[in-house]
């Protein structure tokens, strides 16, 4: 099923998420509209499934995959939940915060979703289509970014075909993904300490108002997804630019001007949600290298800067 064939595109209506529906019950691939970027779901709970999504992505194993819930409840029968966890659900959920918690191993989940950690990551998400398909579904999805591996994440259907396309058995078009950044990532640990894992729309300053201040542990297996290079518009991306020089695809933001810019008016929300739409651009651009305006450090600023180190490292 999932490799030889055309990827088929559905609408984002309910005749597309009842299709969607069925191939992921059968144990395919679908790629579907987020609140932050598009994601490559398949259900949780089978091995076969979710080993095409690191198949389809040519992404490495030991990266776990994020598990995508349609309420709080059924969160609860999957991880080892905390007061803390209720917390963050009640002001953040739905929407793009992912907890990782101490997994139940009674859970049923395919092992290569945690990639053998003994904790799991949690999201239940805002968008109105990913919420339909889980509605519609007995079992959770794991789906990370609708992208190969090390690649810049997809905020249009476009985007997810122009990297997928043959790989995986549908998209639902879902138009543009309004916040365009990846969910923040914050690990809730069973010693009653937490840490960000990956700084995202929620701001690190929300969560330390409701957690107090966090404990920084280095530690490569509690965030193995956070690999050096990521992002990638595929050429050498210069930061902080002022001007674009003649070989190079410049990526303005506010006063900076360039082929397209974050945003005219230099404004971080519209910078996030235009930040991948961007380096697709580039990317596609014939110029052989890439130039990006400074962005400022603050609030969702955090989050962009975080993408842009790993796509110019
Ligand atoms: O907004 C998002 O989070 C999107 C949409 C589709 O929901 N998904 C996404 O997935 O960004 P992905 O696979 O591109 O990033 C998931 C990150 C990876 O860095 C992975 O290492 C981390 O989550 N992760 C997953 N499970 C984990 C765990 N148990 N402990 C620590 N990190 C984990
Ligand atoms: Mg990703």
């Amino acid at each position: 099923m999932t490799g030889k064939n055309a990827t088929q595109v559905l609408a984002a209506d309910a005749q597309g998420i009842a299709a969607a529906a069925q191939i992921l019950l059968g144990g395919g691939l679908v790629a579907v509209p987020t609140e932050t970027v598009y994601g490559l779901a398949a259900r949780a709970d089978d091995a076969a499934a979710v080993a095409r999504i690191y198949t389809a992505k040519g992404r490495p194993d030991f990266n776990p995959l994020i598990v995508h819930v349609a309420s709080t409840r059924h969160a609860r029968s999957l991880a080892h939940w905390c007061e803390r966890a209720s917390v963050l659900a009640e002001k953040f959920w739905p929407g793009p915060l992912t907890m990782v918690l101490p997994a139940r191993m009674d859970a049923g989940l395919a092992d290569a979703v945690t990639a053998g950690l003994p904790t799991v990551a949690l999201r239940m998400p805002a968008h109105p289509v990913m919420q339909a398909l889980l509605g519609q579904l007995p079992c959770p999805l794991a789906a990370p970014s609708a992208n190969r591996s090390g690649g810049v994440s997809p905020t249009q259907a476009d985007h997810v075909r122009a990297s997928l396309e043959g790989r995986i058995d549908a998209v639902i078009d879902g138009g543009e993904c309004a916040r365009g950044l990846e969910s923040t990532i914050v690990v809730l640990r069973a010693d009653g300490t937490w840490q960000l894992l990956r700084p995202g729309p929620i701001a690190e300053r929300e969560l330390i108002e409701l957690l107090g201040a966090p404990t920084a542990i280095t530690s490569s297996i509690e965030a193995p997804g956070q690999l050096a290079s990521h992002y990638s518009p595929g050429k050498p991306l210069r930061l902080d630019a002022e001007t674009g020089h003649a070989d190079e695809y410049m990526i303005g933001f506010g006063p900076v001007p360039g082929h397209c810019s974050l945003s005219p008016s230099g404004d971080l929300v519209e910078a996030a949600a235009r930040l991948y739409a961007c380096l697709h651009q580039a990317a596609r651009a014939p110029q052989p290298r890439v130039a990006i305006a400074a962005i400022p450090k603050e609030g969702l600023g955090a989050a962009i800067n975080d993408r842009l180190r790993r796509a110019a490292a």
